[in-house]
């Protein structure tokens, strides 16, 4: 009998300290940097994002994601026999979040590690839990995006720190004799590194080069466009389907400029566009998981809908995961 995987479960987690665009503006204005609440909701259609408290990381967020979705699937943590973590702002340069949150659910034994593909790791990390699934190397597994990106963000720079946010999204994929996961289609381009960076790393005990995000915006952008709408119309014709199809379309949650044009690209109304970038801003691995979850628990998608869940972001890397919830 054939073997596909399924999500059976979400969960997701904000920390409590939210931060409008105004509240932001006027922290940034202190700092004689200009920006405004018209400027960030025009360019970008964020109104705000949660930030942590500084001692929070990103595995406390992840392990609370991975609670909420184990509750909703109905299962323990010591059901779990796989954990994967999409991240770029670990805890620490290593162990893996993966194994940091393993050990913070009270569990132990099964294979756990980090997916580092940046804003696209959930659709990176999801993939590859399906595989491990579908192989049998896996029955029910933990897939989580979680970050800290406020850890990493250069508030001297107008054009980037106001994009992003903290938190964290879950799902739990569980072996199933139907298909949850229909097709997924991942793709990487290295020589775009640049556009996109944090480049910093340890050396002899110092951190060399500049450990705050760094992003040719309008670059990013016009990337974006083109390779979200590539990847969504791959996965669909690997599953043999067409836009009509497609029930919800939950892409990464970096700009509802992007988001928009896919969903017009795709065919598709702007009411099937699921949208909290408005809310938790840009929250890289977490947004699609963040913004799966928000759209389960508001009742907009329901059992047997056919979710397009897109990721494009540093590397440059891009992809989607077709599946039926
Ligand atoms: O998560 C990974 C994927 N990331 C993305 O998808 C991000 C993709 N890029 C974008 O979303 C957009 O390029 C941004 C939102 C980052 C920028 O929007 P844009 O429409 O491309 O604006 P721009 O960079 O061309 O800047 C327009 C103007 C500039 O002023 P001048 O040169 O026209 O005088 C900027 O200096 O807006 C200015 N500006 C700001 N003004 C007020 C840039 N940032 C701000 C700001 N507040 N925060």
């Amino acid at each position: 009998m054939a073997r596909y995987s399924r999500i059976t479960g979400t969960g997701s987690y904000l920390p409590p300290r939210r931060m409008t665009n105004a509240d932001l503006a006027a922290e940034l204005a202190t700092k004689g940097i200009e920006t405004s609440d018209a400027w960030i909701v025009e360019r970008t259609g964020i109104h705000a994002r949660h930030f942590a408290a500084p001692d929070v990381t990103s595995s406390d967020l992840g392990v609370e994601a991975a609670k909420n979705a184990l509750q909703a699937a109905g299962l323990q943590a010591s059901d779990i026999d796989l954990i994967i973590v999409a991240t770029s702002t670990p805890d620490m340069v290593f162990p893996s979040v993966a194994c940091i949150v393993q050990n913070k659910l009270g569990i132990a034994g099964c294979p756990a590690f980090d997916m580092q593909a940046v804003c696209s790791g959930f659709v990176y990390a999801l993939t590859v839990a399906d595989a491990m699934i579908k192989t049998g190397s896996a029955t029910k597994a933990l897939v989580i995006g979680a970050e800290v990106f406020s850890r990493i963000l250069d508030f001297s720079d107008r054009t980037t720190c106001v994009l992003f946010g903290d938190g964290a999204g879950a799902v739990v994929l569980e072996a199933s004799e139907t298909p949850g996961i229909l097709a997924s289609d991942l793709h990487a381009d290295g020589k775009h590194v640049g556009i996109l960076c944090v480049p910093g790393h340890v050396s002899g005990g110092q951190v060399l080069g500049q450990p705050l995000l760094q992003m040719d915006g309008p670059a990013v952008f016009k990337l974006a466009v083109g390779v979200l709408e590539s990847a969504a119309r791959a996965t669909l014709a690997k599953a043999n389907l067409t836009d009509a199809d497609i029930d919800w379309l939950i892409p990464h949650q970096a700009n509802i400029r992007i988001m928009q044009s896919t969903a017009k690209k795709l065919k598709m109304p702007l009411e099937k566009l699921i949208v909290t970038v408005d809310q938790h801003g840009n929250t890289s691995a977490a947004s699609i998981p963040l913004a799966l979850d928000a759209s389960v628990r508001s009742g907009k998608v329901k059992k047997g809908d056919t979710l397009m869940l897109e990721g494009v972001g540093g590397g440059f890397t891009w992809g989607a995961v077709l599946l039926n919830y």
